[in-house]
């Protein structure tokens, strides 16, 4: 069993809209029950509130739902139960570096790195417009294939 955490700042946008995507692409492969998934914030905005409606809206386009989801924010205890806890970007990668022990840095890693472009980040499509929310679906979903990919060659 591989315990994946994605992470990005509120848990509104971008870490939920990889959750949603990474689940449905683990039923796809048969791998439910091998990967366990979640996400949360590195900030304690929208602790319990539903994913953005723009997102939810995107993503149900590409057919992934996501309004089941709920934000909260990484806590001590993420650090010890992930394998792999996945930053959006590099202000969420260093600040998990802060909070963490550094036994644990290496699971510590940029989601994007999985990733087919040379982008290594998701950007923050909060305070843009529609067409952000589609292009973090666009990256998600290749950088959940890799990730897949990953996990079902190297379990
Ligand atoms: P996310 O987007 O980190 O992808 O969930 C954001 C959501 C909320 C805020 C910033 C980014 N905010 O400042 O409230």
């Amino acid at each position: 069993m591989k315990k994946v955490l994605f992470v990005c700042l509120g848990n509104i946008c971008r870490s939920p809209t990889a959750e949603a995507v990474f689940r449905v692409k683990v039923q796809a492969m048969g791998l439910q029950g091998q990967v366990l998934h979640d996400s949360c914030g590195t900030a304690g905005y929208h602790v319990g509130e539903a994913p953005d409606r723009r997102a939810t809206q995107a993503a149900q386009k590409r057919g992934y739902a996501m309004a089941d989801l709920r934000g909260r924010q990484v806590s001590d205890a993420d650090f010890q139960e992930y394998d792999l806890i996945l930053a959006m970007d590099r202000a969420n990668y260093a600040e998990l570096k802060r909070r963490s022990p550094t036994r644990f840095h290496s699971k510590i890693q940029l989601f994007l790195k999985y990733g087919s472009s040379d982008e290594r980040e998701v950007p923050d499509p909060y305070y843009g417009g529609d067409e952000g929310f589609d292009h973090v679906l666009d990256l998600v979903e290749d950088a959940c294939e890799g990730l897949l990919q990953r996990l079902r060659d190297e379990p």
